[in-house]
């Protein structure tokens, strides 16, 4: 056998241990309507439409997993990315998470609109791959003002529970 076929057949055989090795599981665990973030901002329906596009498959438990995210060692990598982003800010346990408390959430809509500012956020190789999810200048300021407008909203509400104690 020539030096090509046989490292032709190892690399088969390691793609091939690499499938049926242990690696994450790809779930979407249940959302719990009244936790989500929709129902504990308020949301008007443009900025869900760019948040649907932009960030649920990472930062929510409604993940469209693609064909490759089932291939290893891909799957590892989007495995990955989905666990971290969940687990800094999940739409759909908002209550639970990022909005537990109204100084974080104030921070995390504050964040968002500098990430997808600058261009940090969606990740650039996702939106390489996913170019619905690529937000042009109207849609950044749309959703700047949505999260600056929301931001406000909150900050009036935490000095107001302040006040109360
Ligand atoms: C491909 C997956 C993916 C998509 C899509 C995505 N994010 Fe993220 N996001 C991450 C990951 C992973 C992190 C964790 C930290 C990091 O890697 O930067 C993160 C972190 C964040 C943070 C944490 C704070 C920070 O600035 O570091 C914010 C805010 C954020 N994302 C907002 C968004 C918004 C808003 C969208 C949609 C416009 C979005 N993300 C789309 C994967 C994603």
């Amino acid at each position: 056998m020539s030096l090509l076929k046989l490292s032709a057949a190892a690399g088969c055989v390691i793609f091939g241990g690499l499938q049926i090795a242990p690696g994450p599981r790809l779930s979407n665990p249940p959302v719990r309507p009244e936790r989500t973030l929709e129902a504990n901002l308020e949301v008007p329906s443009e900025v869900t439409a760019i948040l649907n596009r932009s960030c649920r498959d990472c930062h929510s438990n409604e993940t469209r997993w693609p064909w490759y995210s089932h291939v290893a060692p891909v799957k590892w990598l989007i495995a990955k990315d989905v666990e971290k982003a969940r687990g800094i800010m999940n739409f759909s346990e908002w209550s639970d998470n990022a909005g537990k408390r109204l100084e974080s959430a104030i921070g995390m809509l504050a964040a968002s609109c500098a990430d997808v500012t600058v261009g940090r956020m969606p990740k650039p190789d996702y939106a390489m791959l996913h170019t619905e999810a690529k937000l042009d200048k109207e849609d950044v300021k749309q959703f700047c003002a949505w999260s600056q407008k929301e931001g406000k909203r909150l900050l009036v509400l935490k000095r107001k529970k302040a006040a109360e104690q």
